[in-house]
């Protein structure tokens, strides 16, 4: 029988920060104000080029700062076009892709790593790409103070982080309770689009969303990928060495997520 004074053991070594008590919540405790939230990401020093740098400094125009006030969409982008809002854009190529493809909706990316925002911020440049802004802040945080309630036409989640340990799920972005606070910033009809390389996670992700009442997937199981979705060079390499990739498409049906019809 161990005693009281026993040596304790020695903690295992982690590849991420773990949480403080107080972290040990599920995420969507990061909508409640005032609450420490888990992170879906750890925030690593990347290399910033020197032409990303100068797209931070010279686009500056494409970047909205976070803030505790809604935006007015209308007002950012000078028209009323239908609102998509992409968690975690990486390097953004797909953002820069689907934003010119579909050059009538307009596209709020949301990522948290600078190199990151300054890839896009170029691309955007370059390209004279008009109907994309950039916000660089925690999108569950963004989401929960800066997006109306029902005012999105969409929420692209491509290749989210897997978090494959089971000690890490709890970072994972989907989760219900994400989940059912995307739904709410969702106009009926809406739709959530998933993609992932990681089959365990692609399970998961198809589990929460159907439990979520107020969603309906489009597909019987996986969707097909929808031709907006570009390949990035990351998807293509794992195509290559026979890794899969789901896609999930799921919308709000038309009635309000507290179970009223409208
Ligand atoms: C695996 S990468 C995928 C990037 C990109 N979507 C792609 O398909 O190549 C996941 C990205 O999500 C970002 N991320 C994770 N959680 C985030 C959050 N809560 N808010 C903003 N960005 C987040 C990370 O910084 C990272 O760049």
């Amino acid at each position: 029988m161990s005693s009281a004074s026993s040596t304790p053991p020695t903690p295992p070594r982690l590849q991420v920060p773990e949480n403080t008590p107080a972290e040990e919540a599920t995420l969507q405790d990061a909508l409640a104000p005032g609450a420490r939230p888990i992170r879906s990401f750890v925030l690593r020093q990347g290399r910033l080029s020197a032409a990303q740098a100068r797209a931070l400094e010279e686009q500056r125009n494409f970047v909205i700062d976070y803030g505790s006030t809604l935006l007015d969409p209308a007002k950012t982008f000078r028209r009323q076009a239908p609102l998509v809002v992409e968690i975690g854009f990486g390097m953004g190529h797909a953002t820069a892709d689907i934003a010119e493809a579909l050059p009538d909706h307009d596209f709020i990316g949301v990522e948290v790593h600078t190199p990151g925002v300054g890839s896009l911020l170029k691309m955007l440049g370059a390209r004279s790409i008009q109907n994309i802004r950039v916000i660089q802040h925690d999108a569950v945080e963004v989401l929960r103070d800066m997006i109306a309630d029902e005012s999105l036409a969409g929420v692209h989640i491509f290749f989210p982080d897997p978090w494959p340990k089971k000690r890490h799920h709890k970072r994972r972005l989907i989760q219900p309770g994400f989940v059912a606070s995307l739904v709410r910033k969702l106009k009926p009809g809406g739709y959530i689009h998933c993609a992932t390389d990681w089959q365990e996670y692609a399970a998961h992700m198809l589990h929460v969303l159907q439990n979520e009442p107020a969603l309906k997937n489009t597909a019987s199981g996986y969707a097909p990928r929808p031709a907006y979705r570009t390949e990035s060079n990351f998807e293509r390499r794992g195509l290559r060495l026979g890794h899969g990739v789901w896609d999930l498409v799921f919308r709000r049906q038309y009635y309000k997520t507290t179970g009223s019809t409208c």
